[in-house]
């Protein structure tokens, strides 16, 4: 007897693979931005394979660069021709942000512009918040009203706060900034402290910026050993080392991987946009996961800036993990960077005025 797997919307193709019988969904459209960059090299792939929508969801790609860098575009899109993946729709590379936010489901936010040699961070900031406001304003315009929009081009948090309010047509839920490469490190870190495999650690926090002022939480992280479920803190039991060695090696970890490899890291933080948008559009049943979304104030922080809180996903749709205890040093910690997102929003909204 065959064997039928539907995808949930409407069947467009159908592929018999010896006794198994697959129903293609209608594809969904994606766009990513930054599409000649470095992440998006190694992003584009991971979409396109299936590894974020699922192994039954076609999707068609929109590349957006800037103009110069359409020759560059052109052989990204030759080599994701080469690579002959079943579930790849079709590609548009482009120019033009109306063009490339036209239906679109998902949108990866990567494109920036790096931070250049005696470039100022308020400087860098200028910058990226123009990008994201006519970027916020041809969303609004084209794309899906329930696009997910995940930014990752720094300063990200920020970034996806001004894309959202120049988006008023879209739900600021559907808004997100990328703080999982953090929360991926913070994993790894004790996986490997603690001696077991990372798919072993889980409830480790990533609270506020994607900045060096985030504060990694292992308060409440638990780990498998020998079979069983125990707290990380008792495992590990140095809080000298929780509180200080484990909080700044994550937040300087971008900063190591430059100094080793004289480019900013790019395999990994592809990995971590795709478990991202994976978990966002398929669910984490009790899993937590740590998104930068708009605050509503849980916690104490500041409410309306772009905060990264841990949360489950179901039905497409986010929810801040409740009823955690915060610590006199996680509340120092949590405020810190609140301030830093308070004073980011200030800066991007004068800059937004001219
Ligand atoms: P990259 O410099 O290799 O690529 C950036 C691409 O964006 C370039 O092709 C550039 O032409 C393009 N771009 C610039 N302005 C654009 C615009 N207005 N519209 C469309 N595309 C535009 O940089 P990479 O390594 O791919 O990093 C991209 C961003 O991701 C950077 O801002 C970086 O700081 C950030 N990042 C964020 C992480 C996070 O955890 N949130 C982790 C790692 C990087």
């Amino acid at each position: 007897m065959p064997i039928w797997c539907c995808a949930a919307s409407a069947p467009t193709e159908t592929h018999v693979v010896s006794e198994v019988v697959v129903i293609m969904a209608e594809p969904i459209r994606v766009v990513v931005t930054g599409a000649a960059g470095q992440i998006a090299y190694s992003l584009l792939y991971q979409i396109a394979s299936g590894a974020v929508f699922g192994p039954q969801q076609p999707v068609f790609l929109h590349l957006l660069d800037i103009a110069p860098m359409m020759g560059v575009l052109e052989g990204v899109v030759m080599e994701l021709a080469d690579c002959a993946l079943p579930l790849l729709a079709g590609v548009l590379p482009t120019a033009n942000p109306e063009e490339a936010f036209k239906d679109v489901a998902a949108a990866f936010l990567v494109g920036a512009m790096p931070r250049k040699e005696g470039m100022e961070r308020k400087d860098l900031l200028a910058a990226n918040v123009r990008i994201f406001k006519e970027q916020g304003q041809a969303l609004d315009k084209v794309a899906r009203k329930d696009v997910k929009v995940l930014v990752v081009g720094n300063p990200a948090n920020t970034n996806a706060l001004i894309c959202s309010k120049y988006a008023p047509s879209i739900p600021k839920e559907n808004f997100t900034a990328m703080t999982r490469l953090d929360q991926n490190r913070a994993q790894s870190q004790l996986a490997a402290k603690i001696g077991v495999p990372v798919k072993d650690v889980k409830r480790v926090i990533i609270w506020g910026n994607h900045s060096s002022t985030q504060f990694p939480d292992a308060s409440n992280a638990v780990a498998i050993v020998g079979g069983a479920q125990k707290s990380v803190s008792e495992i590990i039991n140095d809080d000298a080392y929780l509180k200080g060695a484990f909080v700044t090696t994550v937040q300087k970890r971008g900063a190591a991987v430059i100094a080793a490899r004289k480019m900013s890291s790019a395999l990994s933080a592809a990995k971590a946009a795709s478990d991202h948008m994976r978990d966002w559009f398929l669910g984490t049943e009790d899993r937590w996961v740590s998104m930068g979304v708009v605050s509503d104030g849980s916690y104490g922080t500041p409410r309306d800036v772009v905060y990264s809180f841990p949360v489950t996903v179901t039905n497409g749709k986010w929810k801040i993990v409740e009823g955690l205890t915060i610590s006199d040093f996680a509340r120092q910690m949590l405020d810190a960077t609140g301030k830093e997102l308070v004073e980011e929003k200030q800066e991007a909204l004068d800059v937004c005025k001219d």
